[in-house]
């Protein structure tokens, strides 16, 4: 059976700051999903401030009636979060009006369309505070280095390699840029690029007989909206064991808490968290944050989900985590600790530094 998987995320509001949505809020978005007769199941959760709709259809990846499904699911939860008067009510929502794809209008959107295994697992992970870059380096390691995928020694489909997409976030033109390399020649190419978070990120993965395995959104809010909204944060979904990399072999890499664009006003640096599912956001706005849910679909129907994050093995992880948040923050906005200039996003030091830059005099030899 062809079924479609679709994750559409978005921030319309938060309690007490951009820290995480009221239930009645998520209770608002479940309702308006939960009537509808076009998708085959549905499922919600929320990582930080922000709320992910995953759903299964049989209607193929771009299908307007389902991205109007979550529009319309986020216009009705905005209305609740204006009620409860929640800060940031509708933030991510940028277009005045549903357009036939609701990618470009603010949400984040990840979608796989692929024939039914007869096993089919798979990996959602949604991550608060941070871009669509933070998945380079675990992408990156989990389908192209053996340290953490040995199917890439085991298995000889998984030694074949894969081919990733990978999209110039930067690039301002209608459609999207995008270029497509293959491990393992390109392997060197693909690091060439994905060093850059804030500008490449990787937007689908294909095992080499052409099924498609990673999805990623890698919209970034402020060229949709010209100015700062939010951060971009990111969702991505992975199809999981046999030809692809195994579920372990996925969340290997975010062991590594790897420092990411984001964290207070997005203009930070800080370590990606692995997290549990629903969990707020806290410690400088931050640190940003990564959840990951593990399910099986069959015949279009949820199996209930795993939190991957939610083991022993990962509370080690997060006091590393913890300490290299502290350690980093340590020096403020010095150096590597906060982005570079035109990374931030708020505006005000380019208006203090214009103004100081007239104060500056040259004093003669
Ligand atoms: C980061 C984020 C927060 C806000 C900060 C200030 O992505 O959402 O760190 O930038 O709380 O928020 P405003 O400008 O809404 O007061
Ligand atoms: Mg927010
Ligand atoms: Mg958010």
């Amino acid at each position: 059976m062809k079924i479609t998987i679709s994750a559409i995320k978005a921030d319309i509001g938060s309690i007490g700051g951009h820290l995480c949505p009221s239930k009645k809020l998520v209770e608002a978005v479940s309702e308006v999903v939960k009537k509808s007769s076009i998708i085959l199941d549905h499922k919600i959760f929320h990582t930080g401030d922000d709320i992910t709709i995953l759903m299964s259809h049989d209607k193929g990846e771009n299908y307007p009636e389902i991205h109007r499904l979550a529009w319309d699911a986020f216009q009705r939860g905005t209305e609740v979060a204006k009620e409860q008067g929640l800060y940031g009510a509708g933030q991510d929502l940028l277009k005045d009006s549903f357009s036939g794809n609701i990618k470009g209008s603010g949400p984040a959107v990840a979608e796989i369309e692929f024939e039914e295994r007869p096993a089919e697992p798979f990996l959602l992970f949604m991550a608060d505070k941070t871009n669509p870059g933070a998945y380079n380096l675990p992408f990156y390691l989990a389908f192209a280095d053996p340290f953490h995928n040995s199917g890439l020694i085991l298995v000889p489909k998984i030694s074949q390699g894969y081919k990733f997409i990978i999209m110039d976030m930067d690039f301002k033109g209608e459609g999207d840029k995008v270029i497509e390399l293959e491990t393992p020649n390109d392997i060197y190419n693909i690091a060439c690029l994905l060093r850059d978070t804030e500008r490449f990120g990787i937007s689908e993965v294909y095992s080499k007989s052409g099924h498609k395995c990673l999805s990623l959104s890698t919209t970034r809010l402020h060229n949709i909206s010209g100015t700062y909204t939010g951060k971009d944060d990111p969702i991505a979904l992975v199809r999981v064991q046999k030809d692809f990399p195994a579920t372990g072999e996925i969340l290997s890499p975010f062991s590594i808490s790897h420092y990411v664009a984001g964290f207070m006003r997005g203009s930070h640096v800080g370590p990606l968290m692995p997290v549990r599912v629903n969990t707020p956001v806290s410690y400088f706005d931050g640190p940003p944050i990564v959840s990951g849910v593990a399910l099986c679909v069959h015949n279009g129907k949820f199996t209930e989900e795993v939190d991957v994050f939610d083991h022993p093995y990962w509370d080690y992880i997060r006091d590393k985590a913890s300490a290299k948040a502290e350690e980093i923050r340590k020096q403020g906005f010095f150096g590597s600790a906060m982005l570079g200039m035109n990374e931030l996003e708020y505006t005000g030091i380019t208006e203090k530094l214009e103004e100081l830059d007239k104060r500056f005099i040259i004093k003669e030899k």
